[in-house]
């Protein structure tokens, strides 16, 4: 069986990949590979970089989010820039903790379990391996061993500098059972797991009375205290809190700013000075990622308590937001829908796309520029290039509110919308109006949105609507050209030769007869007058485009319907004019002749051929364009 031969073949790439020898043999792999040697921020900063990085202008993007997270391009690339690199660099950021602060559902958590399966993975490769004391519950680095006396020079020789302590046990274990060889103590290299608690942890806070520190920092052992005579010798103590498990790696603390006080005080230490208390013995070093997350609110209310002013320094807040992009927001809900037990659920196209609209306008803060509304700006943020606007423009929009994404409507709320109403309503199918109806019906019993706000809410459900309306036209319409593009083409070709022949006062010659034929006025005027060009502009309009054919030929690019925005719309509107009585009457009449039903059943087959319908929600469509059209 297939599965289980690559079980197998998993477990002996396990197997490959393991090494253990004495820490003579290991200071030998650090002279050919010191890189081995670096820093749990470093690590997480490297494996993040060799996902690649792609740059353009003066923006980074990192690949290394794009398989889980969606439009956070610059909050990911602040993270980095701001926070990964300089950590990696040993700057004092390293020493604070990583609190993600964001709005719910905005995809903290997910980025929280990228970052831990992902040291999963990168500790198997090369670059990313982890050598650990064999034996040691907290997976200590063997450099540790160096006594402090001779690490100077062992920074000379191997430029490698070396942080932090050897622990209380493998300070007793090197004497107990090496006889104080530091050279012969077995080193081995770990593959971080969470499941097997190694260097991965994650801190939940429960019941704050009956919590124990235990689970941050381990616990005696009481069972063992009988064999080794005492409660301060460090084999009678279980090194198997969060804190210690996660060392070389990373620990979520979740709900961190809801636990309790005395679990923070741990972190002071730990993050300041690099190492925790643990039981009675000295302090313990530790080098380890620490990342929390929280929603605004809850933040606010942590910094206004004035107790709380030594650990806020100890962080560094990273805003996670929403995401602010339609075409980003239906990937999200692609996703979720995936993992979901109603994937097998039909989905009409653009329902998605029309929810996704919803969801980004309420999230969206309206500008103070006259000539940007909510809708342009949704367009702008997603990347369509709008007439009289430019890059620079867009980046402006987004400096005007720093806390814009940091509200709204979030992706959570509309999966579960969509779901209920699966469910509810038995559907095998749904569409973008369906999923409107229920969006809007839920407003009323969600927990956080207010009176003011749902007013605004139910606003941008009739714009969403209103877009859908514009989209479901275009596409019956698309469908009732025999063939959309194959048309276009043809009369934008018969347009430019007319066009071509008025501008040089030149003549057609017909194709069929090769008589000569004056350009054909009525044929132009009706495409232009589509776009409102006047009788007067019509000179200007057409040599316009004569000037623009011959810079596309000057570059050796080829000039086609789409190359020129406002010609393309009058073509598309022209195509569409032309069909718009038999559309109306075809899908709205009642009792449809022979012939009306052979063009539905084609119309039909068309859009679930080509546009991704099936028979039901196609005709539901059909439905929808008539009655819009008799409007
Ligand atoms: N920008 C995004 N890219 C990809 N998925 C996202 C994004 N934002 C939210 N999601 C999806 O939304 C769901 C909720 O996200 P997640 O649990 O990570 O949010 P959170 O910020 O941890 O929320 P909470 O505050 O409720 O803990 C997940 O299924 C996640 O995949
Ligand atoms: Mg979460």
């Amino acid at each position: 069986m297939d599965i289980l031969k690559k079980i197998q073949d998993h477990r002996e790439q396990e197997e490959e990949l393991k090494w253990e020898g004495t820490f003579a043999e290991y200071l030998e792999l650090l002279k050919e590979r010191p890189y081995l040697a670096q820093s749990a921020h470093s690590r997480v900063y490297n494996m993040i970089k060799s996902a690649g990085v792609d740059e353009d202008h003066d923006h980074k993007r990192y690949k290394f989010f794009d398989q889980d997270i969606y439009g956070l391009d610059e909050a990911m690339e602040k993270l980095v820039e701001e926070y990964f690199h300089p950590a990696a660099r040993r700057l004092d950021v390293r020493k604070r903790i990583l609190l993600l602060m964001g709005p719910v559902s905005g995809g903290k958590s997910t980025l929280v379990n990228l970052l831990k399966r992902g040291l999963e993975k990168y500790s198997h490769t090369e670059e990313g391996a982890v050598f650990a004391i064999k034996g040691c519950p907290m997976h200590e680095d063997p450099l540790h061993l160096i006594p402090q006396h001779l690490r100077k020079e062992f920074q000379e020789e191997y430029g490698i500098r070396i942080e932090g302590s050897l622990s209380p046990l493998n300070t007793m274990r090197v004497e107990t059972e090496y006889g104080g060889r530091i050279e012969d103590v077995l080193v081995e290299r770990i593959f971080f797991s969470e499941d097997k608690r190694t260097g991965i942890g994650t801190f939940s806070p429960s019941d704050p009375k009956s919590q124990d520190i235990a689970d941050l920092t381990g616990s005696i052992d009481f069972s063992t205290i009988a064999q080794y005579g005492s409660e301060s010798d460090p084999r009678a103590y279980r090194f198997d809190g969060e804190l210690n498990k996660a060392n070389r790696g990373m620990m979520e603390f979740q709900e961190m700013l809801k636990c309790d006080e005395k679990f923070l005080w741990h972190l002071l230490s730990l993050t300041q000075e690099g190492n925790f208390k643990a039981g009675r013995f000295a302090l313990i070093s530790a080098d380890e990622l620490i990342v929390a997350h929280t929603n605004e609110a809850e933040y606010r209310s942590f910094i206004a308590n004035k107790k709380n002013e030594a650990l806020h320094s100890r962080m560094i807040v990273m805003p996670v937001p929403y995401n602010l992009k339609v075409s980003q927001e239906e990937r999200i809900y692609e996703k979720m829908i995936r993992e979901s037990d109603i994937r097998d659920v039909h989905i009409a196209p653009h329902t998605l796309r029309v929810a996704a609209m919803f969801t980004i306008l309420t999230r969206l803060k309206e500008s103070k520029k006259a000539s940007v509304d909510v809708l342009k700006k949704m367009r702008l943020y997603d990347g369509e290039i709008l007439e009289g606007f430019s890059d620079v423009d867009v980046e402006e929009l987004k400096k005007e509110h720093s806390d814009e994404g940091m509200s709204g409507i979030d992706p959570r709320y509309v999966i579960n919308r969509i779901s209920s109403t699966i469910i509810k309503k038995e559907l095998t199918s749904i569409n973008a109006l369906d999923v409107l109806r229920s969006l809007k019906d839920g407003l009323g019993s969600h927990a956080s949105i207010s009176n003011e706000d749902k007013e605004r809410y139910l606003d941008f459900i009739s714009l969403a609507r209103k877009e859908y309306d514009e989209i479901a036209k275009k596409e019956v319409q698309k469908a009732f050209v025999y063939s959309y593009e194959e048309s276009a083409v043809t009369l934008m070709d018969n347009y430019l030769d007319n066009v071509e022949a008025y501008c040089n006062k030149a003549k057609l010659r017909d194709p069929l007869t090769g008589e000569e034929l004056n350009p054909d006025e009525r044929l132009m005027r009706s495409i232009e007058e589509q776009i409102g060009v006047s009788e007067n502009a019509k000179k200007a309009f057409r040599e316009e485009i004569l000037i623009r054919i011959s810079a596309y030929a000057r570059k050796g690019k080829k000039f086609d319907y789409q190359s020129h925005e406002r010609l393309r719309e009058a073509i598309q509107k022209k195509l569409f004019a032309d069909l718009k009585d038999v559309v109306k009457i075809t899908t709205s009449t009642k009792t449809p002749d022979e012939q009306q039903l052979k063009k539905i059943n084609e119309v039909v087959a068309t859009l679930v051929d080509e546009h991704g319908y099936n028979s039901s929600s196609a005709n539901e469509l059909l439905k929808y364009v008539g009655s819009l059209l008799n409007r």
